[in-house]
Order: C-alpha cells, then structure tokens, then sequence
C-alpha cells in the first residue's frame, strides 16, 4: 500500500443541519428507536443508508428488476446492534480482535453512530453522501488512537464507497477492515463466482487451513474463505436473477467469500427462519491477516469499492 497525504476533512455536521430542502433526491429520517436514515432516489438508483455504522442498507440501480444488496428481514434496528444484510463495515479489525476476545467480532465501526459531513448531487446526476464516525465512549475504550474514519458513498448506475483512514497519531496503526456486502443472489446453489482462481486462501471451517483456489467457485455447503494477497476484480454471476455483479477494488488485498448454509443460518437469531439465507453471499472487499494495513503517523489509507450490474 502507497499511502497517500492526509485528507483535508470538513467539520462533521448533524443530518439536521443538511439544507434539505435543495436536495429532491434526499430524505432523512428517523425510527421508532431514534435510528437516523438517509433515502435516496435519483434519476439512476434507489439507496438507503442507516447512520448507526454507515452502514448501506439497500440499492437498486433503476436497470436492474430486484435489489442488489441482501437484508433480513429478521434485523434489529436498535441502538449498539449490527443490521444483518446491506453492507456492514468491519473496522477497525476483521473477524475476532487479535489479542482481546471480549472485544466484539469485525470492530466496533458497524455499532458506532456516524454524522452527515456533507451530501449533495454529482455533475453526472449520481448523489454523493459523506459521512465521519463519531468518537463515543464505546469506541474510544476499543481504540485510544487518536485517527478519523471517513466514508464516501456514490450512488448511481454504480456503487462507490471509499473508508478513508487517517492516523492523527505520532505512531503508525495497524488495522483490519472489511465491506462486509451481503448480496442479493438467485440461489447460492446457482451463482459461481469468478476471479479468485489460483489464489491462495484460509479455510475458517478447516481451522484456517491454507490452499489454492481451483476454478470457479461455486456452493453445496457451508463455506468461509479469506483468500489473501488479491487485489483482483470479483464477479458474482447469477444464472437465476440473469445478472452479474462485478466488484472492482482498490486498497484491498483481501477477499472473504462467506455463506452460512441452512444449520447456521438457523442458529443466527438475526437471520430469516426460512430458506432465504439462500438468497444471499457475501463478497467481502477487506484487509485481513497477512494483509493488515500499516498507516504512518499524518497519513490515510484509502479501501476502496465499485460495484456494476450487467443484466445478461
Ligand atoms: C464473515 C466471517 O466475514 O462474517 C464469518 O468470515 C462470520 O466467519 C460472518 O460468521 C458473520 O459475522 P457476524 O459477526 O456478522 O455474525
């Protein structure tokens, strides 16, 4: 990873504050439980974006028939939950904390709330939302590092998200971190995925047992793979929806491939009790493992992600 100098970040403002009124595509709203969301339709996609976690829900671009993101209808929205389906971030570690296992699983980034630095309309018509963790007291007892966290959503025809990173402290920082995307599939036992043939990979179900990808893969059981030291572009295709979704990267040497099958899916009190679990994989764009990420002192490291649907 080349890092690159320290983004110069607006000062975060509450959703309230946003001149809603200029913004038609734009709605904020808030839940029962004081949960705060932002809607969004323009001329090229429909988005929902939860500030607890920044953590994408939905989005369809209008050339597609059925969303792109997969969501449980089993979810919790409450304050200090993780929402089981959209685009969780892993941040600032992937999977179990290296050396604490009290501290919770993939960080603590998809529980802590998020503030609206700026949204607004793109020349091309997409809409730009930004947003920059905030510093409660929970995260602050997980990470003491001074650091901003900053997540940059552009919604059209495509999806971008970029996590922006900058250590403000006068050491560097080691992280782990992860677009943790649950996506809406045909049947997992349908879809193959492409581009991380002959990489190599850390079986979690084998104790991390280490091996090269062979082909194509494709799903029958269980499966839950970090395959390392892959910056490679990822297609999901889908024979059932008739679509491929491509994952396009960069800042990320680390994919996870995960599907829970039937067993665990039902053992999860957030996922749905039916045969719906089918419906999703997650492609996970994230620096794990061997490839953990060193940020020096006044710098950011940038994991970025672009995804595109072809109808075929
Ligand atoms: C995946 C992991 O990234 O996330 C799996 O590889 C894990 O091992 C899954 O079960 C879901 O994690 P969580 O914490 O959201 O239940």
């Amino acid at each position: 990873m080349t890092p690159t100098n320290a983004l110069k970040i607006p000062k975060p403002v509450n959703a309230e504050q946003v001149d809603a009124e200029s913004l038609d595509d734009v709605r904020f709203i808030k839940d029962a439980n004081g949960l705060d969301y932002i809607e969004i339709e323009n001329r090229y996609a429909t988005a929902k974006i939860a500030l607890q976690g920044g953590h994408i829900m939905h989005w369809q671009p209008k050339h597609t028939n059925a969303p792109v993101l997969w969501l449980s209808d089993q979810s919790r929205y409450e304050t200090g939950r993780s929402i089981r389906g959209g685009i969780p971030l892993c941040w600032p570690w992937f999977g179990a904390h290296p050396t604490d296992s009290s501290l919770c699983m993939h960080g603590f980034a998809r529980v802590t709330p998020f503030t609206v630095v700026d949204v607004g309309q793109m020349p091309n018509g997409y809409t730009r939302v930004i947003l920059q963790m905030g510093h409660t007291e929970n995260a602050q007892r997980q990470l003491s590092y001074p650091y901003t966290l900053v997540l940059t959503i552009e919604i059209g025809a495509t999806l971008s998200i970029k996590l922006a990173t900058t250590n403000r402290a006068s050491q560097p920082f080691f992280m782990g971190e992860a677009f943790h995307t649950y996506f809406n599939i045909g049947d997992v036992e349908k879809v193959s995925i492409s581009g991380l043939e002959d990489t190599e990979y850390a079986d979690k179900l084998l104790e991390y047992w280490r091996d090269k990808q062979e082909g194509a893969i494709q799903f029958n059981q269980e499966f839950d793979r970090v395959y390392v030291s892959t910056n490679a572009p990822v297609t999901i295709h889908d024979t059932v929806l008739r679509r491929n979704i491509t994952i396009n990267k960069k800042g990320s040497n680390t994919t996870v491939v995960w599907t829970p099958w039937q067993k665990k899916a039902h053992q999860m009190a957030d996922m749905p009790r039916d045969e719906s679990w089918r419906n999703m994989i997650c492609v996970e764009t994230a620096n794990a493992m061997e490839n953990l990420v060193m940020i020096n002192p006044g710098y950011t490291h940038v994991l970025a992600v672009e995804y595109v649907v072809t109808d075929v």
